[in-house]
């Protein structure tokens, strides 16, 4: 159980991980010492930090600097853990011995949460101790909190948020420039945004993995990374962007997790059946009046819609030692201030287990691009495709180039797999000689 402490005591603090976020939490403790202690009514006095090379300078006393993160969490003057390693192991296991040992874990990885938050969140109950991850989700942006907390009296029915600061960055410089995605991944690379391997963020995982904690989080039920549709960004074109422009809209990389109806055939939630949850990372087309079209650069936004509370947005930067060591200070506040106080952080809830949809079953709306042969009944042809599966369109556009035609063609929403089938069957149509770009259209109610 959580020990109110004595006034004059000190709380021993383990860092484990110096890197960009690492850094900054080691440098707020350090220069904001002072503040911290009277916020919390207790100082926090670093204990140690767990690095893999303890001979790089740190700027820190070499007495401070070790390889074993295990033996500096099962310190017995260690009363609170920060973990910035990343990764599954040894960050999972280092995190479970500090939990089973009753002390407060504060960590900003995204990665383990998506796939382990049940057994983490288990072993802090079991043990009394809390498990805080503000910085897990869209960096200094308060979000994790918002969800568990400020909204636990309301029903939350979607969340789409822009959560990538990288794929974001590179989508607005296409848009800025004209240029393609190869060019502006390099620009990312140049300028500290992307990693020398992006496959993280531009296959949409890093996102993925924050979209299944906030689903968890928004709809009470475990969600993990495995259970999220995940398309990436690098089939996106200038083209695309163009085409987006035209049409007043622009494309983001869209984390979504929404509420969905009970499968085809089963009962309604009104007649007793399960609704379901449906979460996915791909790109996407929004207007340009929707509040995540104007999210640009490296910045993240998420929009909550909650039945109550209507439509909340939440802004800022996503990623970066600084930003990022904001949200993993301010859960160690909140962590001390639990020991000192005796209260405790509240535990996961995921008494709802909703269903997870498949992806087929989630309604969205397509924005396709093909080139047709110009002549009588191609586009007849194009939209008996759609008229046979049930899908209206809402707009058509079509623009000559000498003997083709380039069409536009914009649905109503439709599940998922009918809108796929419709896609394939237009290749294989006689008059279309190419469907050069598909995209799902967000932000819109039809
Ligand atoms: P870095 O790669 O910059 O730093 C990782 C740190 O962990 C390094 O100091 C490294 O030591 C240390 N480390 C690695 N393995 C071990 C080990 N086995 N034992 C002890 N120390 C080890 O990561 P970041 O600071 O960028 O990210 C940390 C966490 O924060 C991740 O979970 C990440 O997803 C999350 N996060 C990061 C954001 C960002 O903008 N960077 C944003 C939001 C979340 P050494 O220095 O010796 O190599
Ligand atoms: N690579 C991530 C991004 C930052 O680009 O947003 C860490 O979550």
């Amino acid at each position: 159980m959580a020990v109110a402490r004595k006034r004059g005591d000190a709380l021993g603090v383990a860092v484990l991980g110096m890197g960009n976020v690492g850094a900054e939490v080691v440098r707020t403790l350090h220069e904001h010492a002072e503040e911290l202690n009277r916020r919390i009514g207790m100082a926090l006095e670093l204990r140690g930090v767990a690095v893999r090379d303890p001979h790089r300078n740190r700027g820190l006393p070499e007495r401070l600097l070790t390889t074993d993160a295990e033996a500096l969490v099962a310190r017995s003057d260690v009363d609170l853990v920060v973990e910035v390693i990343g990764g599954i192991d040894p960050a999972r296991r280092l995190i479970r011995s500090a939990l089973e040992a009753g002390k407060s874990v504060v960590t900003a990885n995204k990665a383990l949460l998506a796939d382990y938050t049940g057994e983490l969140a288990a072993a802090a109950e079991n043990h009394g101790a809390d498990l805080y991850f503000e910085a897990a989700v869209a960096g200094a942006i308060p979000i994790v909190r918002p969800l568990i907390q400020s909204l636990s009296g309301d029903r939350v029915n979607r969340v789409v948020g822009i959560v990538n600061g990288t794929t974001n960055f590179i989508l607005s410089a296409m848009a800025d420039t004209g240029a393609g995605y190869a060019e502006m991944l390099a620009d990312a690379q140049r300028l500290g945004y992307a990693e020398a391997d992006p496959s993280a963020d531009v296959d949409g995982l890093d996102a993925a993995a924050k979209a299944a904690i906030l689903a968890s989080l928004a709809f009470h039920t475990r969600v993990t990374a495995g259970d999220v549709h995940r398309e990436g960004m690098s089939r996106i074109t200038a083209a695309d962007l163009r085409t987006a422009a035209e049409l007043g809209c622009t494309v983001k990389m869209l984390a979504v997790c929404e509420r969905v109806d009970a499968g085809p055939g089963e009962p309604t939630p009104e007649a007793g059946g399960k609704e379901r949850v449906a979460v996915r990372v791909h790109p996407a087309l929004i207007p340009r009046a929707h509040p995540l079209a104007g999210v640009d650069a490296a910045f993240n936004a998420v929009v909550v819609e909650a039945e109550n509370a209507g439509r909340l947005m939440f802004y800022g930067q996503g990623a970066g030692g600084a930003p990022t060591a904001s949200a993993v200070m301010g859960d160690l506040v909140m962590a001390a201030r639990n020991k000192v106080f005796g209260g405790r952080a509240p535990g996961e809830s995921s008494y709802a287990e909703l269903p997870i949809a498949p992806f087929d079953d989630v309604l969205t709306r397509h924005h396709l691009t093909l080139n047709v042969t110009d002549r009588a009944g191609a586009l007849a042809a194009v939209a008996s495709e759609f008229a046979r599966r049930g899908v209206s369109i809402a707009t058509v556009r079509q623009r000559l180039t000498g003997t083709l035609a380039q069409l536009t063609v914009v649905t109503h929403r439709a599940r998922e797999s009918v809108l796929a089938e419709i896609a394939a069957a237009l290749c294989e149509l006689d008059s279309v000689t190419s469907v050069t770009s598909v995209l799902r259209l967000e932000g819109t109610e039809e």
